[in-house]
């Protein structure tokens, strides 16, 4: 799939399966997703652009290499995105953090609504993360890019742990420029728009709401 990369390193993959199993409470969970969030997020920044500086060491003049231009903003979407914020911006520090949240009509799946939106207001100058636990049915990744790229942002990716072919096609639908980085492909979407095999219900187990 094109513009689609799956982090498939061994301790990723690990680790999602950890995530997928029932039986892993909620402290756990949250502690697994902030740290696949940071293998994700050491993927979703592989691109940002370098420039060549000198520093001194304990030895001797250096030719270095550090970070230049485009900074970072991360925009989780409430309320799974949450759980990856940590670890993305353990990555990142210096990262600003906006906040998104969309509602999901619950009669009619193909809409959302914003409740909350607070971005930074240099969001146009950043390279933009869009952080989701999961991309299921790709209507609130789709809103929410809409949301980031209305405010200017114009370099937009979306980071996950967990996506479907379904999600995948609905936000290359709509943005084909969006590049999505995730750490599985699962089967598709069942009736009640759950991703299978998934993890359930991402946010009840982030925060213990069930
Ligand atoms: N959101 C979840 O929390 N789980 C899914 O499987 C799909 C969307």
């Amino acid at each position: 799939m094109e513009n689609v990369h799956v982090c498939d390193h061994p301790l990723v993959q690990h680790k999602i399966s950890l995530l997928r199993d029932k039986n892993t409470g909620s402290k756990e969970f949250r502690e697994l997703v902030s740290e696949i969030s940071m293998f994700i997020c050491y993927e979703a920044t592989r691109d940002l652009p370098l420039k060549e500086v000198q520093i001194e060491t304990p030895l001797a003049l250096a030719n270095a290499k550090i970070i230049s231009g485009r900074k970072v903003a991360f925009v989780p979407i409430m309320r799974a995105g949450l759980g990856m914020v940590d670890g993305a911006l353990a990555l990142v520090p210096a990262a600003k953090v906006g906040h998104v949240g969309i509602y999901r009509d619950k009669a009619n799946s193909n809409s959302a609504a914003e409740y909350y939106c607070k971005l930074p207001f240099d969001i146009a100058n950043r390279e933009v993360i869009i952080l989701d636990l999961m991309l299921a049915t790709g209507v609130s990744a789709v809103k929410t890019v809409e949301i980031v790229k209305n405010a200017g942002a114009k370099n937009v990716k979306f980071m996950c742990v967990l996506t479907c072919p379904e999600g995948i096609k609905a936000l290359q639908t709509a943005h084909p420029d969006v590049e999505i980085i995730c750490g599985a492909i699962d089967e598709g979407l069942n009736d009640d728009l759950y991703i299978v095999p998934g993890i359930g219900d991402g946010g009840d187990r982030l925060f213990g709401t069930k």
